[in-house]
């Protein structure tokens, strides 16, 4: 029986992620695009991967510099992801609109203030899948700093709760009641 794409998102929905931006130079601007089919490849070398509609400008970027960055978003940050998830925005009003901030890496890479953690990375493939494109690529940098992440869980943006405490099972077995 085929899965539904309402039942398909449904179930993909229910898996939390965090939520990164994925920047690009295009033409000496900075082009983003918000992303959460984002993950961790390979230790050795270090790959990483993101999914790509195909028909998100994104696309057309990515494998034309071959080269981008992957921000991954504080808790603060909700206003950037809504900024770079809208299809026909204009990026000129970034600063404007969503507070995003920009530096260059020595790559000419567009790095955001204020995110939990920068990856700058350099495409190593891309292979095709359905409406998507993996793109896989080799982290060169990375930038790590301290802060709560911005999640987002069925369709809305979350913040960390506090962290779930361990198992009884983890602890070991329970001492018998004399
Ligand atoms: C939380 C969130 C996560 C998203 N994740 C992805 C993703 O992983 N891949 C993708 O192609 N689009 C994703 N999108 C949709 C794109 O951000 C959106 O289509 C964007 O407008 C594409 O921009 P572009 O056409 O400038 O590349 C996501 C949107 C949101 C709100």
């Amino acid at each position: 029986m085929a899965v539904t794409q309402a039942e398909f998102r449904s179930a993909l929905g229910s898996f939390a992620t965090g939520v990164t931006v994925i920047t690009v130079d295009y033409e000496g601007e900075v082009h983003g695009m918000t992303a959460n089919a984002f993950s961790s490849v390979s230790l050795d070398p270090p790959l990483v991967l993101v999914c790509v509609d195909h028909r998100a400008r994104t696309h057309a970027h990515l494998h034309a510099k071959k080269r981008f960055g992957v921000n991954v978003l504080a808790e603060d940050q909700r206003a950037i992801s809504e900024y770079y998830a809208r299809p026909t925005q204009d990026h000129r009003y970034a600063e404007r609109e969503a507070a995003a901030h920009f530096d260059r890496t020595a790559h000419g890479t567009p790095v955001l203030n204020g995110a939990l953690a920068y990856l700058e990375c350099r495409l190593h493939s891309a292979q095709d899948a359905g409406d998507h494109t993996i793109f896989i690529a080799e982290v060169e940098e990375v930038v790590v700093r301290e802060g709560d992440p911005l999640l987002y869980h069925r369709g809305e943006y979350r913040t960390i709760g506090g962290s779930v405490a361990e198992s009884p099972e983890a602890q070991g077995p329970a001492k018998s009641p004399r």
